[in-house]
């Protein structure tokens, strides 16, 4: 098969990279390693900032998000017991997010490309690119016991932080930085009534929770735990115990529990690698980059990542103009290290973190105080939450 535009990876990095090619008449194949039902039963991020809900908008895939998520226009931080809401329109000049969860978005990106005839394969095993230095890549793959080929103009490694794409750079070229914290979150989703409209941020001495929510009936909570926790000691009425502990008051008394239909456990890690390009592959979302989720946004990220690899690979294909792709690295990694800033400090704010007993305990209290206390820190903390610009 013959593409211009080989995309490794049907995360929403790769389809929302499909899908605006193929808005822009260039054609792309995507190969993923799993089924579709299992990329749609992944729970994942649920805060979009502004910039990305444009993104998807642009590329006709935004009607159902526009009907089914929530705009908000604040969340709150809680810590000593006392909830203090951010109000991210009014720090901002009107800015907001949308509650609209990741498995959605997924959904209604491969709505869009079966509507519009893309190509994607799934449960493809073995997924190799092959002389992406040169002049003509291409992609192997086995599926249902056949190989496949895919020849190709570029590549694109949307395949998240365990993929293949990242680790055809060789080593002497990637510099790979990073930061493992020493904690996970646990999370549950569970059929019940939200116990706040807005999210609640939470410090606590017992460590980090945070109340989110998808809908009206469906809640997202996660609490900070071991970084690899075994589910098996967490049924889910123990979830709810810890997870009540570390509510503010008046909040704990709304809780609502039910059973969890999904509870997981993601370690927390902040990295990047530098640069996104070697040859005709170009790295995009997770696979070139992880974000702790405290400020919610690694898939915002991705989003950014696509908005500069499409702007480059559409003036290369429409005008013969190679220079946005040849800045893509440059330009994505410039918004991606303030989002790992952010990431990183909004996880030292509402984390314990094990190391940091007394003086660490002070400063951190000290910071919140400080953050409540100030609007110019609000302003700092909004403009970063609602997403810093593209370009
Ligand atoms: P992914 O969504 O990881 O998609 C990559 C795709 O590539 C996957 O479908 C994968 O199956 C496929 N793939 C991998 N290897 C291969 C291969 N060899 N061949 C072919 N296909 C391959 N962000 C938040 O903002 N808030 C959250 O609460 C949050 N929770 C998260 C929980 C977990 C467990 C994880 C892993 C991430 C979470 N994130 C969260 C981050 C956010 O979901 C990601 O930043 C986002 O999914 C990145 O999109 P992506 O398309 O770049 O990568
Ligand atoms: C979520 O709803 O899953 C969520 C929301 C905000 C975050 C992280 C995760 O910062």
């Amino acid at each position: 098969m013959k593409t211009q535009v080989g995309i490794i990876g049907a995360g929403p990095s790769g389809l929302l990279l499909s899908q605006i090619l193929h808005l822009h008449g260039i054609r792309s194949v995507v190969l993923e390693r799993r089924s579709r039902d299992y990329v749609l039963s992944r729970i994942r991020a649920g805060v979009l900032e502004q910039g990305f809900t444009d993104m998807l908008r642009a590329a006709q895939v935004g009607a159902r998000m526009d009907r089914e998520g929530q705009i908000h226009e604040g969340f709150d931080i809680a810590f000593g017991g006392k909830r203090h809401r951010i109000d991210l329109a009014a720090l901002t000049g009107g800015k907001t997010v949308m509650v609209y969860g990741q498995t959605e978005v997924q959904r209604d990106l491969f709505a869009a490309r079966d509507a519009m005839g893309g190509t994607i394969i799934t449960e493809a095993e073995d997924v190799t690119p092959h002389d992406v230095a040169g002049a003509a890549p291409y992609l192997t793959y086995r599926k249902d016991g056949s190989e496949g080929r895919i020849d190709c103009e570029f590549v694109a490694g949307c395949d998240g932080f365990h993929g293949v794409s990242r680790k055809a750079i060789p080593e002497s070229v990637l510099k790979n930085f990073e930061r493992v914290y020493p904690f996970g979150w646990l999370g549950i989703l569970s059929e019940t009534a939200p116990v706040s409209d807005e999210l609640i941020y939470m410090n606590h001495e017992r460590g980090f929770a945070l109340a989110s929510l998808r809908s009206a009936n469906l809640s997202r909570y996660y609490i900070q735990s071991a970084a690899e926790e075994d589910l098996a000691q967490w049924p889910d009425e123990r979830f709810w115990e810890e997870f009540r502990r570390r509510l503010p008051a008046e909040a704990a008394a709304k809780l609502v529990t039910g059973p969890s239909v999904e509870k997981s456990v993601a370690p927390l890690r902040s990295f990047v690698c530098e640069p996104m390009r070697y040859g005709r592959l170009f790295l995009a979302g997770d696979a070139a980059h992880i974000v702790p989720p405290t400020g919610a946004k690694g898939l915002n990220l991705a989003a950014s990542d696509i908005h500069f690899l499409s702007r480059g690979l559409i003036d290369y294909f429409r005008k013969g103009d190679e220079s946005g792709l040849q800045r893509y690295s440059e330009k994505a990694l410039a918004r991606i290290w303030k989002a790992e800033r952010f990431s990183w400090w909004m996880t030292h704010l509402l984390h314990v973190f094990p190391e940091n007993a007394g003086f660490g305990e002070r400063i951190q209290r000290a910071e919140l105080e400080y953050l409540v206390s100030s609007r110019a820190a609000l302003t700092s903390l909004a403009e970063n939450y609602v997403g810093l610009p593209f370009e």
